[in-house]
């Protein structure tokens, strides 16, 4: 059976959205509901299949490929340092999503610190990950990721906002229109990444579509894969 979720149900839940403004989820197209233990993400308007939480098969899928292939082709874990001489041990995911580059980092055996600022999909993840005990790696937290700047020094960072046209890999799939949607453009990226820039960070990874402009002057090279693109600025 499921179960719809009214806005007062997760603020119960979920008592670190209170000072949220009301309405964000009862005013919204999308939906979230349980059933059994899990929690689904459903929007009305895009008649797509609702999302439904997968990490563990995500991140059996990352751990199986890296160790058989290993680490350093990957263009994700290349940006952010992993071939250095000191890589991380620690990533900002500043832009979670729906997860899948926190997994991947996960998998790669980074420690991860993932944050969301959309109230609907931050429950939609949250909820469920009260039943993920197989990320004990993950640190996830709610809120805009420049409220959090004081932590970012000597850090590293990475950056994936939504655009109208980028991130296909990730989120051309049908079932995520619910998920694109919901999210709309981060129209203040350009903005964000400035204080990002700011904040003292080791490294900041943006990630953008092959062809998007780069976003700031400072940037010191790239790692490009087929249609993406990870604009990586150091300090
Ligand atoms: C393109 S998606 C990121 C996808 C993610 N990398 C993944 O693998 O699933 C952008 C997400 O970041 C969130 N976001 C955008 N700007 C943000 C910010 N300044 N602070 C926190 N979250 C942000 C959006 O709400 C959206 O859920």
């Amino acid at each position: 059976m499921k179960t719809y979720l009214k806005e007062s149900d997760i603020l119960l839940l979920l008592p670190e959205l209170a000072p949220v403004a009301a309405g964000w989820l009862d005013q919204s197209d999308s939906r979230i509901y349980q059933q059994q233990n899990a929690f689904y993400l459903e929007s009305e308007l895009t008649g797509s299949k609702p999302l439904a939480f997968q990490f563990e098969a995500e991140l059996n899928f990352w751990q199986g490929q890296l160790k058989q292939f290993g680490k350093k082709d990957v263009p994700l874990l290349k940006a952010l340092g992993i071939t250095g001489a000191h890589p991380p041990k620690h990533i900002y995911d500043l832009t979670a999503g729906m997860l899948k580059d926190s997994i991947l980092c996960l998998a790669a055996g980074f420690k991860v610190t993932a944050c969301e600022r959309n109230p609907i999909v931050y429950s939609f993840i949250q909820l469920n990950l009260k039943n993920a005990a197989y990320l004990p790696d993950l640190h996830y937290q709610f809120g805009h990721c420049v409220d959090y700047l004081a932590d970012y020094a000597d850090q590293y960072l990475y950056f994936d906002p939504m655009f109208e046209i980028a991130n296909k890999s990730a989120y051309s799939k049908k079932n995520m229109q619910v998920f694109k949607g919901l999210v709309g453009a981060d129209a203040d990226a350009q903005d964000v990444l400035s204080q990002l820039l700011a904040s003292g960070a080791k490294r900041v990874v943006v990630k953008r579509a092959d062809k998007a402009p780069v976003m700031a002057g400072q940037l010191h090279h790239q790692i490009k894969s087929k249609t993406l693109r990870f604009d990586v600025y150091l300090s």
